[in-house]
């Protein structure tokens, strides 16, 4: 039996959080935002939490609760009942998150959560392991890749339109150190799964994505569990 999942990988700056949004406000679902899960730890544990050992780790990771809360592209993600907003969205919190994910206490606690927030019904989530680890069974698995430079780009675009004046060149290493941290980890890699549709979004822009996603779920008679609109 297959589960009510669209699930969304692909490396950092592909498009997954614009393109997971639009497609949950589609099908009439909530969106998980995995990746804001690792940038809440590593925001409110900062960079010392790294020294912890892994005792103190779990036990520090006991005091977080992430719910979902809302339907579409307006979902949030709580962090103890509040939403952290926009300081995750730093590129230093990226790297943080990044490291933190590569621990075994903070995954073993976060694919908890994960599967925990999928139980509740359908949902599109979005990450590096949904695929292959959260969510195996997932109705839709889809992988979003593009090459580093246009990664860069659009993150720089979007940071710039938000009043952000990181240098692109410095978006791009931090694009390319998290890559490799992320594919390389042990645990939970960043990696398509086998059976996971494969969409180089290089050369297209976030509504012919989005159109993608949409033929493959509507033409599927998995599709037909979502609702296509949120509730008002
Ligand atoms: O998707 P993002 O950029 O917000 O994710 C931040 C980091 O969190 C990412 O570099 C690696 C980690 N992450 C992960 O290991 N597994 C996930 N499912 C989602 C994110």
């Amino acid at each position: 039996m297959s589960m009510p999942v669209v699930a969304i990988d692909g490396p950092a700056g592909v498009g997954k959080t614009t393109v997971a949004g639009k497609l949950a406000d589609a099908l009439g679902i909530p969106r998980l935002d995995t990746g804001a899960m690792f940038r809440a730890i590593a925001l409110n544990l900062g960079e010392n939490g790294l020294n912890m050992n892994p005792r103190e780790l779990r036990q520090a990771l006991s005091h977080f609760d992430f719910r979902v809360e809302g339907c579409g592209g307006a979902t949030r993600l709580l962090c103890n009942g509040i939403d952290p907003g926009a300081a995750l969205r730093q590129e230093r919190i990226g790297v943080l998150a990044s490291t933190y994910a590569t621990r075994p206490e903070v995954r073993e606690f976060t694919l908890r959560m994960q599967q925990r927030a999928g139980s509740m019904g359908p949902i599109v989530a979005e990450g590096r392991d949904m695929g292959t680890v959260v969510f195996p069974t997932a109705a839709f698995k889809f992988f979003l890749d593009a090459s580093p430079e246009v990664r860069a780009k659009r993150r720089w675009l979007e940071l710039t339109a938000r009043g952000g004046t990181t240098p692109l060149a410095e978006i791009m290493d931090k694009i390319i150190e998290r890559d490799a941290q992320d594919r390389n980890r042990p645990i939970a890699p960043l990696k398509p799964a086998d059976d996971a549709i494969i969409i180089d979004t290089s050369l297209l822009d976030p509504a012919q994505v989005l159109n993608a996603l949409l033929d493959k779920i509507r033409t599927s008679p998995a599709g037909k569990v979502f609702p296509g609109h949120c509730h008002a």
